[in-house]
Formats: C-alpha cells, sequence, structure tokens
C-alpha cells in the first residue's frame, strides 16, 4: 500500500508495542502470580517462558506484519499465498487471520468493561470518595456498582470514546503521540508510588515475600500459569503487534525492539509487585488477584497504611487509579488498532468511520460483558457469563492457537525469507541467531504450545 502510515520515531514505535504490553496484566496479575506461586523462583520461570516462548513469537509477529505491511487478516493470506497453499490451506489461514481480528475485538470488549471501572475509581478517589470505608464496605460498594447496569455502562462507553479518539488521531498524530505522552507519566507514577509503598514500615517483609525464591511451590501448574501470563500480558497471539509492526519503517532492529518491549514490561510488572506488597504486609493483607484486588483490597490498604497523613494517603490513591487507568488505555488502543485496521482497509473505509462504527460495536459488546456481573448474571454460554466467555476465548483459545498459526506461517516461508526478514535483508549481523530462531519457531515453540494448551483444557 502506498500511502501506509508509519510510526514517525523509533522510540514512538517502542513506546507504542510497549504501550500494548504494559497493562492491568502487569498490575493485577503479575504481583499476585508471584506471591501465590514461589516469589523470586516464578520471576524466574516466567522470565524464562517470555525468552523462549513468547518473546519469539513477538519477533514472529513483528516481521510478518513489518514484511505484509498490512492488517492481520490480510498477513495471513499474503503470507500463506507466497508459500503456495492448496485451497484448503488457503482457507485455513484465512480462518486464522478471522479469529484473530475477532479476538482484537473480544478482548476490547472485555477489557474496556474493567477500565470503565477504573476510571470510576479515580473520580471517586479524586472526589476523596474512598476514604472512611470499612474493608466489608469496600466490598459491599463494588458489589454494588458492578452489578448495577447503567454507571458501569456508562463508563465504559466513556473508555471506548478515549480509545476511538486517540485511534481516529491516526498512528503518528495518535497511537504514537498518545503513548509517548502515557508511557513516561506512567512510569513516573509507578515509581513514586513504588518509593511511597518501601518507606512504610515492615516494607522490607513484603519486599522478601515478593522476592525470595521458594523453589518447593514450583509445579507444573506454575508452569502453565507462567506461561498463560507471559502470552497475555505481551499481548501475542492475536496481531496486535503484528499491526504496530506494519507500520514499522524498514530499518528497525525488530529483534532488539521485541527484547526491549519485554524488558520494559516485565520491568513494569515488578514495580507494580514493589507498589503493592509492601504495603498490602505493612498492614497485614493478604493480597489476591483480580477485580477483588484492585477495586476492593488495594483501596483499604492504601486508607490503612497512609491513612495517618490524609493527604498523602489521597495523593497516592488518586495516583495509582490514574495509572490503571492509562495503562489500560496504552493496551486498549492497540486492540482497537487490529479490527481499525483490517475494516479500514477491507472495507475501503476510512480510519475514523471504521473506528467509530466498531467502537459503537463494542460499546454493544462491553455492556454484555457489563451486565454478566449483575441482571444477566444467570444468561450463560457455554456455561459462562459474557464476560468469562470473552475472557475465556481470548486467553485460552485464541492467544495460543493464533501463536502456534503465526509460526507455522513462518515456517512456510522457509529460513533464508525468515532471515531476511529478520536481518533487515542482511543488513544486521546477527550469526547464529536466525538459525536458532527458525529452529524454535518451526517445532519448539509451537509443540509447547500445544502442550500448554492441551492441559489448560483439561
Ligand atoms: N498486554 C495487556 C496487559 O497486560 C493485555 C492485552 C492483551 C493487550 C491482548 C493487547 C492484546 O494488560
Amino acid at each position: 500500500m502506498a500511502n501506509r502510515a508509519n510510526f514517525g520515531s523509533r522510540l514512538g514505535a517502542i513506546l507504542a508495542a510497549a504501550g500494548s504490553a504494559v497493562g492491568l496484566g502487569n498490575i493485577w496479575r503479575f504481583p499476585c502470580e508471584t506471591g501465590a506461586h514461589g516469589g523470586a523462583a516464578f520471576i524466574m520461570l516466567y522470565i524464562l517462558c517470555v525468552v523462549i516462548i513468547a518473546v519469539p513469537v513477538l519477533i514472529t509477529e513483528m516481521i510478518t506484519g513489518r514484511d505484509a505491511r498490512a492488517n492481520v487478516y490480510d498477513t495471513f493470506k499474503k503470507l500463506s499465498d507466497e508459500s503456495s497453499v492448496g485451497r484448503a490451506g488457503r482457507v485455513v489461514w484465512r480462518v486464522a487471520g478471522a479469529m484473530c481480528v475477532l479476538a482484537g475485538f473480544m478482548v476490547f470488549s472485555y477489557y474496556s468493561v474493567v477500565a470503565g471501572w477504573t476510571l470510576e475509581y479515580t473520580f471517586a478517589a479524586g472526589a476523596d470518595q474512598l476514604v472512611g470505608k470499612t474493608p466489608e464496605q469496600f466490598g459491599a460498594d463494588f458489589q454494588a456498582f458492578s452489578a448495577d447496569p447503567l454507571r458501569p455502562a456508562a463508563w465504559l462507553c466513556l473508555f471506548v470514546a478515549l480509545t476511538t479518539g486517540i485511534v481516529v488521531l491516526g498512528v503518528q498524530r495518535g497511537i504514537e503521540k498518545g503513548s509517548k505522552i502515557m508511557m513516561p507519566v506512567l512510569f513516573l507514577l509507578l515509581i513514586v508510588l513504588a518509593g511511597c509503598s518501601l518507606s512504610l514500615p515492615n516494607a522490607g517483609r513484603g519486599l522478601e515475600f515478593l522476592l525470595k525464591p521458594d523453589f518447593s511451590k514450583l509445579t507444573t501448574d506454575v508452569a502453565l500459569s507462567a506461561m498463560g501470563q507471559a502470552f497475555f500480558t505481551l499481548s501475542v497471539g492475536i496481531g496486535c503487534l503484528m499491526t504496530y509492526a506494519s507500520y514499522f519503517s524498514n530499518d528497525v532492529n525488530i529483534v532488539k525492539d521485541a527484547f526491549n518491549v519485554a524488558i520494559i514490561d516485565t520491568c513494569v510488572a515488578i514495580l507494580a509487585g514493589i507498589i503493592i506488597f509492601p504495603a498490602a504486609l505493612s498492614v497485614g493483607v493478604n493480597p489476591d488477584a483480580g477485580p477483588s484486588l484492585v477495586f476492593i483490597t488495594l483501596p483499604n490498604v492504601f486508607q490503612q497504611a497512609f491513612g495517618s497523613q490524609p493527604i498523602l494517603c489521597y495523593i497516592v490513591t488518586v495516583m495509582f487509579y490514574i495509572l490503571l487507568t492509562m495503562a489500560a488505555l496504552t493496551s486498549s488502543i492497540s486492540m482497537l488498532e487490529i479490527t481499525t485496521a483490517f475494516v479500514s482497509e477491507k472495507f475501503s473505509v476510512k480510519r475514523w468511520q471504521a473506528a467509530v462504527v466498531l467502537g459503537l460495536v463494542t460499546c454493544c459488546a462491553g455492556f454484555a460483558c457489563s451486565m454478566s456481573f449483575g441482571n444477566w448474571a444467570d444468561v450463560k454460554v457455554f456455561g459462562m457469563g459474557f464476560f468469562d466467555l470473552f475472557d475465556f476465548f481470548v486467553a485460552k483459545f485464541a492467544m495460543p492457537i493464533g501463536s502456534i498459526f503465526m509460526c507455522l506461517l513462518l515456517r512456510r516461508l522457509g529460513r533464508e525469507k525468515v532471515t531476511a526478514m529478520l536481518t533487515n535483508n542482511g543488513t544486521l549481523c546477527m550469526r547464529w541467531f536466525p538459525r536458532v530462531f527458525y529452529f524454535l519457531v518451526s517445532w519448539v515453540i509451537p509443540l509447547l504450545i500445544l502442550v500448554i494448551f492441551v492441559n489448560e483444557l483439561l
């Protein structure tokens, strides 16, 4: 495509990709998985999964996206056609591409529900409404809020509108600029909050809990969690980074950038742990994962830990929810970009038209997910409410299966072509790397993911 958009700078491209990776997954999932599964022992296993499995898939997404310079669906179509497949094969690759587009839509729908909750809590914290409550009140209030049909829906629509606004502005003026502003602020907030948490009495115990390796807790189940976390947190398998990389320039060193993204993402996750554990343990609360951590446990923890200094308590709580909202926003723009690129290129409509229509449809699907916490709690599909169903489809099905397809697509292209893609047509010197990478991606990674996938389903 002659006039396809591009990122304006290398930094912008890395920050956008890192923004996609850094999200709610880092802040509410990683610290708790780590705490529950053996501290530093889990971190080591997680880093192993990131380096051996998730980063190679990330590199695969990026080199294929940049090579095809198209949306996910067309990337699968173009590259599989290049490697001459039969008619049945052609259908399979198109289905794989379509699955990624669908997953992009679904992840945006349910992620926006939680992001909407973070907006509510940001405003509540700003209006100083999160103080003076007992732990039970925090629980009851969150329950009542999330079960309400209208309030969460209104926040959901606002969040989708914010995301749509950024995507409408385009690759350079929206995604790149937004990431360049939000990512440094996010880092600053993380560091300030970690500093506040570390200044609490007994902070050392929290750090020890997070960072002391306990190898006795490492089981196969833990290995599966480490792997699942690595996939979700790096946003691999559904084409976010494939779409972003289609806007990369030809001289970007993708291998280096993929590692940079993984390093930034892991640092953010560890910093989130440094915020949560010392604060929670200093007041004797055991942190758990998921919505209850962020919307019930933590406001209570902040209140107890910093309660003696009301202004500090106010600032920490507000900063924490702003941090969550921004992390969610940098991820959600990458989700909406998957479908926007697809719709605008496939149906030859303008970017803003595609983004607005998709935003509206997402509000409807997100509403169904939101209602599964309230009036529609009994509406089940395959035994799950809409929210859980969407989450299951994306995290447990589309991400692993999509990753396997991406690896197999690369294998079809052959080692020579893959080496050229990695080394920017031989302009970068990589010695043994392309060989090892091709072997990993052709055999080891698809098999590993398959084993894990089957294990998770059983
Ligand atoms: N990586 C994001 C997070 O950690 C989630 C995400 C999943 C983003 C899939 C894009 C695609 O929260």
